[in-house]
């Protein structure tokens, strides 16, 4: 296998000339990509993962010590190599401490730069082969759906993630799939973050290691992928980047949580099929049963097992007509959860886009312990 490199200069010439001396005389190097200033380097890094960085020291931006002390925040394996006119010890000694794995002086020679390559790379594989190797996960997919609006999805979501990650010590992603309407950045009040389109116009969905970047952490062992801020940003979203998402953070989580839109667009469909968990959500009106035992129809006719489909009954209050016992008659199926209807609680930590299950008053509620019940039942 050839080593991948990527090459870091502000001058053009000086890029060709290297990538020439380098690919055509060896056919152990492929240069996979060049930049020009230290900001390209750190996308270009994300990107494509190269196992060598040859880097100029003075670029317009970020110069190139700056870009490897950010490299190596990331990526504490990279094998960055500094490139430097000046003959100053002091200097190389700081690009050392920044991260750099080896420097070379300017004009460059052929065989010193090539020889320094493998040498770096084969140190780094050694390093990386005496590390002990972060275990691959397979996480489980657990979604929030429901056949009407605005019977808390979302805030459920947010909940159940925030206890599994923060209280029960898992690791969890929570993605909001309602591509058009999300409201996760709203609950958590995070409008300025990364989100899913970020993720997709900056081309990032190759690996791990470039899509975490757009995972925001939001606190103790959750991370979250927010929607696109306005609905038109959906269309660029496609089902098979959301695959390819789901099944690349799959090895890197224990629970991957979707709040889906009420919906049946291809994205929301792969999400229900990919489920090991689907929480079909209705609250306790005439119009949102009447459309959830219709929603449960269409679960059925998915050929969804029945233990692969919950039923959660929110906003469950006796003042209004409907027992529990009606609810489990019309859906011919037991109802797995009832919440309370609790006002005080959920506007304040809505209103104040803070997921309740943070807050040590929102712990007392009946709302958080009937979903701390529901995570530690999984
Ligand atoms: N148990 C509850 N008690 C009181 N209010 C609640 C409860 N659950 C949710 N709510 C309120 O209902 C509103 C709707 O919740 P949420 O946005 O989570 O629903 P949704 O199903 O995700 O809606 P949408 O279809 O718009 O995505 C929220 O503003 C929240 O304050
Ligand atoms: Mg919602």
């Amino acid at each position: 296998m050839s080593i991948r490199i990527l090459i870091a200069d502000d001058i053009e010439e000086t890029r060709s000339l290297l990538k020439q001396v380098l690919t055509l005389e060896d056919d152990e190097f492929e240069v996979v990509g060049e930049a020009g200033d230290g900001e390209e380097v750190l996308k270009l890094c994300r990107k494509l993962n190269p196992d060598v960085i040859l880097m100029d020291i003075n670029m317009p931006k970020m110069n190139g010590l700056e870009a490897t002390e950010e490299i190596m925040r990331t990526y504490p394996d990279a094998n960055v190599i500094i490139m430097s006119v000046q003959n100053d010890t002091e200097y190389l000694r700081t690009a050392m401490e920044a991260g750099a794995k080896g420097y070379i002086l300017k004009p460059i020679n052929h065989e010193e730069v090539s020889e320094l390559i493998k040498k770096t790379h084969s140190k780094g594989m050694n390093r990386k082969k005496s590390q002990p190797k972060e275990d691959l996960k397979d996480a489980k997919i657990l979604s929030f759906y429901s056949f009407k609006g605005g019977v808390g999805k979302s805030v459920i979501a947010l909940n159940t993630s925030v206890i599994m990650a923060e209280k029960l010590n898992h690791k969890v992603l929570l993605i909001d799939l309602d591509l058009h309407f999300g409201d996760i950045s709203l609950l958590t009040n995070k409008h300025t973050e990364k989100n899913v389109l970020d993720l997709v116009d900056d081309d990032m969905t190759d690996s791990y290691e470039a899509m975490k970047n757009y995972f925001y952490n939001y606190c103790k062992n959750l991370d979250v992928l927010y929607a696109p801020l306005s609905p038109e940003g959906a269309d660029y979203v496609s089902k098979d980047i959301v695959n390819r998402i789901i099944s690349t953070a799959k090895q890197h989580y224990d629970y991957i949580v979707i709040d889906t839109g009420v919906n049946f667009h291809e994205h929301t469909l792969f999400a229900l099929d990919s489920s090991d968990k689907i929480f079909f959500i209705s609250s306790m009106e005439m119009t949102s049963i009447k459309n959830s035992k219709l929603g449960l129809g269409v679960m059925k006719s998915l050929n969804y097992e029945d233990d692969k489909v919950e039923i959660i009954i929110n906003l469950t209050s006796e003042k209004f007509g409907i027992s529990k016992k009606d609810i489990e008659k019309v859906f011919d199926r037991k109802v797995s959860y009832y919440i309370q209807e609790e006002l005080k609680p959920i506007r304040f930590s809505v209103n104040r886009g803070q997921a309740l299950a943070l807050d040590s008053k929102g712990k007392m509620s009946r709302f958080y312990k009937t979903l701390l019940k529901l995570c530690k039942e999984l």
